[in-house]
């Protein structure tokens, strides 16, 4: 980014549209930042002034008022809601939230849901609703094979948190990772060799034009028989009708899904009630206010400075 451009201002004016929780937003910022100009979109203020933006899910067209804005801050680790909004500016930098406390809770989401089928919690839940005492053998977690989709701020610490567990883990991301402990894969010519040695699979990709889709029928067939996923990235990566077809059929054991495609997922979804999906309203890792703001403090002074800021957003691949 050009940072350089951006003009020194030690008061810099501040908008927040953070979809209901907009005060909450703003008085953390304004005890970081006391001498900012700190307002929300609820407020009177002029647009054409504002320097920073701090969105989520924010109103349509919301963007295009904002003419002399200097970065837009995603308050997610997931910048999809701000890419695709049409009134985009194409030169503003938009930066997205690294962690900001949210590694922790995805490691725990993600050891719960692991768990639930290696331990075969899965199984013993049909089987208590049919007063069913049968037990099985544990398997070793060792041989449990589990391959993390994107190994980023979040997927990584997922990816590691499992392998101290003792699971045998695999990773595959766009561009070759070196982490300890784990197998690793890049780029979409070894997605089928990933995918085939993953007894659990876990999705942490971002939503991208790339991603968008990624598991569907023919990817998923591509897991072992009886194999289990976990997503808790974006409902857009898995083509719905195709997980369900896998899991009737028998191929796949389950579903852990924590992200649907429609948000919150409609009341007449076949998701809500099928035996072999767990669901959970979008809640594996919440944005940490505190952890946050200090972020979003730290890339305005870096601007201001006319440094590059943490977590800028690749608008090219979009994430
Ligand atoms: P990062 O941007 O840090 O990491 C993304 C990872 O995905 C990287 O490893 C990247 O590869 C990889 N990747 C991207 N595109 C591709 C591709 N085409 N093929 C293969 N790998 C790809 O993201 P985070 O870890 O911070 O977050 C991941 C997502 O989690 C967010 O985008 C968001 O959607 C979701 N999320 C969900 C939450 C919830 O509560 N359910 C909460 C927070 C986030 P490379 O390393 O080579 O760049
Ligand atoms: C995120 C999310 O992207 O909460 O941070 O989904």
């Amino acid at each position: 980014m050009s940072a350089a451009s951006s003009t020194a201002n030690a008061n810099p004016k501040i908008l927040i549209a953070a979809a209901g929780v907009d005060e909450k937003w703003k008085e953390a910022m304004v005890s970081r930042l006391p001498d900012a100009n700190i307002v929300t979109q609820h407020e009177n203020y002029d647009p054409a002034t504002i320097d920073f933006t701090l969105l989520w899910k924010q109103p349509q067209g919301l963007l295009k008022s904002l003419t002399g804005l200097q970065a837009i801050f995603s308050l997610g680790a997931g910048v999809d809601h701000v890419l695709s909004a049409p009134s985009l500016p194409t030169d503003v930098p938009v930066i997205r939230l690294e962690d900001a406390g949210m590694a922790d809770q995805m490691v725990q989401y993600h050891l719960y849901a692991a768990l639930h089928f290696m331990r075969d919690f899965d199984i013993y839940a049909r089987q208590q609703a049919k007063a069913d005492w049968t037990q099985h053998d544990v398997a070793r977690i060792s041989k449990c094979r589990v391959g993390v989709m994107g190994l980023g701020a979040l997927g990584a610490a997922v990816a590691s948190a499992l392998t101290q567990l003792g699971f045998a883990v695999s990773g595959w991301s766009r561009t070759m990772k070196a982490i300890d402990g784990i197998t690793t894969y890049a780029g979409s010519e070894t997605l089928s060799e990933f995918l085939s040695q993953s007894d659990i699979l876990i999705c942490m990709l971002p939503r991208t034009a790339e991603t968008e889709g990624v598991l569907n029928g023919k990817t998923l067939s591509h897991l072992p028989k009886d194999a289990a996923v976990i997503n808790a990235a974006r409902g857009a990566m898995i083509v719905e009708a195709d997980l369900l077809r896998l899991l009737d059929t028998g191929h796949l054991r389950g579903a852990f899904l924590d992200v649907a495609v429609t948000e919150p997922l409609p009341e007449s979804h076949p998701f809500w009630d099928h035996p072999k999906i767990r669901i959970t309203p979008h809640i594996a890792a919440a944005t940490r206010i505190e952890e946050s703001v200090d972020q979003i403090a730290e890339n305005i002074d870096r601007i201001t400075r006319g440094e590059t800021p943490r977590g800028l957003v690749d608008r090219k691949i979009g994430y």
